[in-house]
């Protein structure tokens, strides 16, 4: 029996260990070298909506012609679905790893539908990527969550694989929110998004990019929420993506309630080759405390239980500094 398999979103993976959305998993001939490398799944490099919307609004800008102009929208979208669609089925014929089609969306429009044709194209699952950040003065309150449950209700209905969603870090109280996603047939979690982080450069007045790439303390939050939302809400798995580094990084996501871990930074660091370290210092801590199966210590340290919620849900340093003058 492989000790390592896990369950996620009704998929059966080999290990807990998938590579997540990112410009590694643009192309086929990659995401068959990732599954030879060891990765139990794939999340395909998102389609975006912003990217299409953008495209298009340059030509609604640069053109007199409406008429012109609503073709080129139309083309423009159909093409970047069906390189996507392409995508989808070049992977499928080259891996035998789940591959989970991906799409950045902050409306359910027309996304319902190509939801169905990823799902034709022969996806295992759908990943939304729905991370946002809300800005409006005019805000009414609830709005974004309720965005996050439009979209899913109105994909729902159109096909039948896995949903998972891929949440940012500024939901004000994901518990709620995934046992709301639950009830509109979400399959499945992933905490977190990672933002674009900006920066600006003091020397030369200009905008830049900060840490492109995570570090080992961005698993502190996805670790906090999920060992709170995998005791608060059953029946919803959970992928902890930011700040997975190594084996250890995997075991307390694994301890902390998750089903598996979403990683990209630390393949971008060290190369494919990061799979199969990661697999045998899994393996090894495993064998250390005589698990023979994730199902045995999942969720060991989330926040049920007596002691366990206090600890997941301190926010101030108050005792640390106590004790630290
Ligand atoms: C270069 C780069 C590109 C990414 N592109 C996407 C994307 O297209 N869609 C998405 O959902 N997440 C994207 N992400 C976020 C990752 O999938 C992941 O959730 C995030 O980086 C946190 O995991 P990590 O700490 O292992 O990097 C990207 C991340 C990086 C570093």
């Amino acid at each position: 029996m492989n000790i390592l398999e896990t369950k996620f979103a009704g998929l059966t993976l080999k290990n807990p260990i998938i590579m997540s959305s990112c410009g590694r998993t643009a192309k086929a001939a990659n995401n068959k070298a990732i599954e030879d490398a060891g990765a139990g799944a794939i999340v395909l490099k998102s389609l975006f909506e912003e990217n299409i919307t953008r495209e298009t609004e340059h030509l609604n800008q640069s053109t007199d012609h409406s008429e012109s102009a609503d073709y080129m929208h139309g083309y423009i979208r159909s093409h970047a679905m069906s390189e996507y669609l392409q995508l989808i089925k070049d992977t499928k014929r080259l891996c035998s790893i789940p591959v989970i089609a991906s799409i950045n969306c902050h409306s359910a429009g027309e996304w319902a539908q190509f939801a169905r044709m990823a799902e034709d194209a022969g996806a295992d699952a759908l990943e939304l990527n729905i991370m946002s950040i809300a800005t409006s003065k005019d805000y009414v309150n609830g709005s974004f969550e309720q965005m996050h449950l439009d979209i899913v209700r109105s994909i729902r209905n159109m096909v039948k694989f896995p949903l998972i969603v891929k949440l940012g870090q500024n939901i004000s109280n994901p518990v709620w929110l995934v046992d709301q996603l639950k009830s509109v047939g979400a399959n499945a979690v992933v905490l977190f998004n990672r933002p674009y982080q900006p920066d600006v450069d003091i020397d030369n007045m200009q905008f830049t990019v900060g840490q492109v790439f995570s570090s080992e303390n961005g698993l502190a939050e996805p670790l906090r929420w999920t060992a709170i939302v995998s005791a608060a809400v059953h029946g919803m798995d959970i992928a902890i993506s930011g700040g997975v580094h190594d084996g250890a990084g995997v075991v307390k996501a694994l301890l902390a309630g998750a089903s598996a871990v979403e990683v990209s930074s630390a393949i971008y660091k060290n190369g494919n080759e990061w799979f199969r370290h990661t697999l045998n210092e899994l393996e090894q801590w495993q064998e250390k405390h005589q698990y023979k199966a994730i199902a045995e210590y999942k969720g060991k340290m989330n926040a049920s239980g007596t002691e366990n919620p206090d600890f997941w849900l301190r926010t101030q340093f108050l005792k640390y500094f106590a004790t630290r003058e």
